[in-house]
């Protein structure tokens, strides 16, 4: 009989995961704490902006007009537990108030509310991005709960999905690693990601605290890459160099490659910020934090790009103080096709602006609710259009596609002054400058 799978979390990663796994051939039951939010799921609508995610739900929620009926929700955990053969947790791992270290508990919870329904041989996935250890943590936690005792497993397989990408990252990933202490948990998980392993996905076998690290280094690394770029804006400004030709350049290195060299102002999101910081805070706990001392660096590198753009900002309304002065912000998701607004570095901006007297007026395609909640205080705008009306600078800090396709010229008659600041060196300068504009951006000259 085919695998029988549950998916616990239904967040980014969950609701996805669950999707996938259907999409994949698998009968599936997704389970999450929130009634809210099982009831959407049910009713084939997804809870955020995640491009393609609520074609393949409705493609295979249960109720649904059409669909194969393979996918289910539920807040049950008696039900998953019978459920599943194979369990994906899929919860969060948030930064903790204050403090480097991750927010174990949602996982810690999942543990414990999952392991003791788990009557019959089963294999629990996790998923979620831990501090190195919690596996082997986790799995002694499941052999005292479970009543299945040593049928119940463990298995590490960490998600690399980016947000905007979620569903072709999940269907068709770059690689597919698992920790597993056994042949049977490395059998099982063959057998869950044979379809993306037939189209090519290399399947990466290793031991726990291994698959635990690739997650946690994957992103130091991009985190780093970014943050490199940014340390070469800053020289660049100070010398009048184009971060965007040397990042060009450097590119066609193919060991350098050319992604991830985006300069502006810098990394944001649920994911890169938190996870160098609760890397460190658990190296640190290993006796290792010399080892991870650079991170520091990359994360301060990171949090100065926004108070450099707030400074060019200060610099384009005359210097001084922002009191009296009309602040266009084009963006507020950390990134687009996202409407993600977590550690977003143009809300930031937008934040630490409004703090100091400006008045921003923020617009973004699809992140406008969510910036509405967290940041209640700041203006916000319909469109575009809207947000520029009598600003006396423009800043673009999320390269949304819209942004690049807008008519500058019809911008340039509504707006108060004809700057724009490009935070993200997304926006072509030739045509904005030829509609009038002053263009600045991070990292180039100014001219
Ligand atoms: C990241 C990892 O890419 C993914 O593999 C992991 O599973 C989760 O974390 P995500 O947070 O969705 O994914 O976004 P990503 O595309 O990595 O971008 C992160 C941030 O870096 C964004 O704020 C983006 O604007 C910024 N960025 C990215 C740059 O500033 N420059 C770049 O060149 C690339």
């Amino acid at each position: 009989m085919a695998l029988r799978i549950t998916v616990i979390g239904t967040g980014y990663l969950g609701a996805t995961h669950a999707a996938a796994m259907a999409e994949l051939g698998f009968e599936v039951l997704g389970l999450d704490v929130v009634p809210e939010k099982i009831e959407m799921l049910s009713a084939g609508k997804v809870p955020m902006y995640e491009p393609g995610l609520e074609e393949i739900l409705r493609k295979h929620v249960a109720g649904i007009e059409g669909s194969t009926g393979r996918l289910r929700f539920t807040t049950s955990w008696e039900e998953a537990g019978a459920f599943g053969d194979v369990h994906f947790v899929c919860v969060n791992t948030p930064q903790k108030h204050g403090e480097y270290a991750c927010d174990m508990s949602y996982v810690d919870s999942a543990f414990e509310s999952l392991a003791p329904q788990l009557t019959r041989p089963a294999l629990v996935v996790g998923k979620s991005t831990v501090p190195v250890g919690s596996a082997a943590r986790l799995a002694e936690r499941l052999a005292e709960l479970a009543p299945a005792g040593a049928d119940v497993e463990l298995a590490w397989n960490p998600e690399f999905l980016r947000e905007g990408f979620a569903v072709d990252d999940t269907l068709h990933p770059d690689r597919i690693v698992v920790g597993v202490r056994s042949e049977r948990a490395e059998k099982l998980l063959r057998e869950v990601y044979a379809g993306p392993v037939g189209e090519g996905s290399p399947f990466v076998v290793t031991d726990f605290p291994t698959a635990e690290l690739v997650k946690t280094s994957a992103n130091s690394f991009l985190a780093t890459k970014i943050s490199f770029i940014n340390a070469m804006a800053e020289v660049c400004e100070a010398a009048d160099g184009d971060v965007v030709k040397l990042a060009e350049a450097l590119g066609h290195d193919e060991r350098i490659g050319k992604k991830f060299l985006r300069a502006g102002v810098g990394f944001g999101g649920g994911c890169l910020p938190k996870d160098i910081r609760a890397f460190m805070a658990r190296a640190g706990e290993l006796g290792a934090d010399q080892a991870l001392t650079f991170l520091r660096e990359v994360d301060s590198i990171n949090m100065r790009r926004r108070g450099h753009m707030v400074e060019l900002a200060r610099e384009a309304v005359g210097g001084g103080s922002f009191l009296g002065k009309r602040v266009a912000v084009l963006g507020a998701s950390f990134k687009p096709d996202s409407d993600d607004v977590r550690d977003s570095p143009a809300l930031n901006v937008a934040g630490q602006i409004h703090l100091q007297g400006g008045q921003v007026t923020v617009f973004d395609p699809k992140g406008m609710d969510n910036a509405r909640r967290l940041f209640p205080t700041l203006g916000y705008a319909d469109t575009a259009l809207d947000a520029v009306r009598g600003a006396d600078v423009v800043l673009h800090l999320t390269e949304w596609r819209e942004f690049r396709e807008l008519d500058v010229e019809a911008l340039g008659e509504v707006a108060g002054r004809r700057i724009v600041l490009d935070g993200r060196n997304a926006l072509d300068p030739a045509v904005w400058r030829a509609a009038g504009w002053t263009y600045r951006a991070m990292g180039r000259p100014k001219a």
